[in-house]
């Protein structure tokens, strides 16, 4: 598969679902809690016995993933705690052989794909464990075993549980934040660990955040523009200070929020990551999965507009300039047809400006109903009538525009000419 194919299927799929589980799920406080209290390893470690999540946990984040319309999942095999979700022979500090004793990265492997999910794998290179991460300098065979452990569970993680889609590294950082991406990777060692990664999984998806560059940016908390390469844009499904389960979580964001991030996303041809973090026995509390449910009853009616649609330069009626969110929503596009994703719905009219290519038809994408239109080929003015008066869909209205030609921007010359004044 070219780079090409294998980004337009990444695309294709452009929602995923993050799950992020681990011992931190049990003290409900995010993933960072044994270090953002300092709690010494081996106090840490007695949660180990305590993990004990329910026999069908991995088909549940499935069975959640697919309920919102997801194509793809990542889940955290090993975070920064260093316990791992599989069974590995370079540590024993694992769910194999620990707690419930079982390999839950083999069981959301075969449930993720029994569903026809493609599959991520989330590693955290830094083990905090590892005097050897924080002072390499000072405990040079700690950061040694540290960099055996990850080529090992690496290579375990992309031999032993078949076709690997995506490999999402976290924790490349130096500890004490003062070097830049090349050299994270040089302590990684991290070309070398991606050498072999393809060499095992030669169609996977790598991100960047070991240091090297690789397939993907993985920007959290934001939805943005690749820079250097395809963008997929993590972000939370309650407050962005934790990814794993957080007992009092006070601001769950709402469908529509969710949806617009989704949106945005595939107005900057990027993909959208949105995180769960499961209760202690590995159960999806309501609050999220409600929520899913809702993204993918919306996604049942509108997913033209989502899946492996493209980017679009067309902005909405106000904020000339800012294309990530203009007033009423968001425009995605596949070849000449543009798909108006509006969020806050004008009423009986909806006019967009600087729209510089023809216009064909104008239909609601859920029901095919067509509205009547102008569109003036000076100014670029599009004018869609006879609108019902109250959004059709009360989170978000798809209009179909199908254009003559691929939907670009007008650019305007005579920044004062729509007042006609003469
Ligand atoms: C971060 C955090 C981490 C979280 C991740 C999600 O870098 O350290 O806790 O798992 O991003 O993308």
């Amino acid at each position: 598969m070219t780079y090409e194919e294998k980004m337009r299927r990444f695309n294709q799929d452009r929602f995923g679902i993050y799950v992020h589980f681990g011992l931190y799920s049990l003290l409900g406080r995010g993933e960072w809690t044994m270090y953002s209290e300092r709690i010494p390893a081996a106090e840490y470690a007695k949660l180990a016995d305590k993990f004990q999540p329910h026999a069908n946990c991995a088909r549940e984040w499935v069975e959640a993933a697919v309920a919102a319309g997801a194509k793809y999942m990542v889940l955290t095999t090993r975070h920064h705690e260093g316990f791992c979700l599989f069974d590995s022979a370079y540590s024993d500090y694992t769910s194999a052989k620990l707690g419930c004793k079982r390999d839950i990265v083999r069981e959301y492997v075969d449930a993720a794909r029994a569903a026809g999910l493609r599959v991520g794998l989330y590693y955290s290179l830094l083990d905090w464990r590892f005097p050897g991460y924080f002072e390499p300098e000072k405990y040079p065979e700690s950061k040694a075993a540290l960099i055996k452990q990850i080529f090992g569970q690496v290579r375990e993680l992309m031999t032993n549980y078949g076709k690997i889609d995506i490999l999402e590294y976290d924790g490349g950082w130096d500890a004490k934040l003062c070097k830049d991406r090349a050299q994270w990777a040089e302590f990684w060692n991290a070309v070398e660990l991606n050498k072999m990664v393809r060499s095992l999984q030669p169609d996977i998806i790598i991100n960047d955040r070991s240091g090297a560059d690789e397939d993907i940016e993985t920007p959290e908390q934001v939805v943005r523009a690749g820079v250097q390469r395809m963008t997929e844009s993590c972000m939370c499904i309650g407050d962005s200070c934790a990814w794993g389960y957080t007992r009092f979580n006070p601001n769950w964001k709402s469908p529509e929020q969710l949806l617009q991030h989704l949106v945005m996303a595939a107005q900057l041809g990027g993909n959208y990551l949105l995180n769960i973090g499961p209760c202690p026995d590995g159960s999806i509390r309501n609050e999220e999965l409600e929520r899913l449910q809702a993204v993918g009853r919306w996604l049942k009616d509108n997913h033209e507009a989502i899946y492996g649609s493209e980017s679009c330069e067309l902005i909405g009626a106000s904020q000339p300039g800012c294309v990530d969110l203009n007033l009423q929503g968001p425009w995605t596009r596949k070849g000449n047809i543009g798909y108006w994703c509006i969020f806050r719905w004008p009423g009986k009219t909806a006019a967009a400006v600087r729209v510089g290519v023809p216009i064909k038809k104008v239909a609601l994408l859920a029901t095919g109903q067509e509205y009547p239109f102008t569109w003036d080929p000076c100014d670029g003015k599009l004018t869609i009538f006879d609108l019902p008066e109250l959004p059709p869909d009360p989170l978000a209205s798809v209009l179909k525009v199908e254009f003559e030609d691929i939907p670009k921007r007008m650019t305007e010359t005579d920044l004062a000419a729509w007042l006609k004044l003469d």
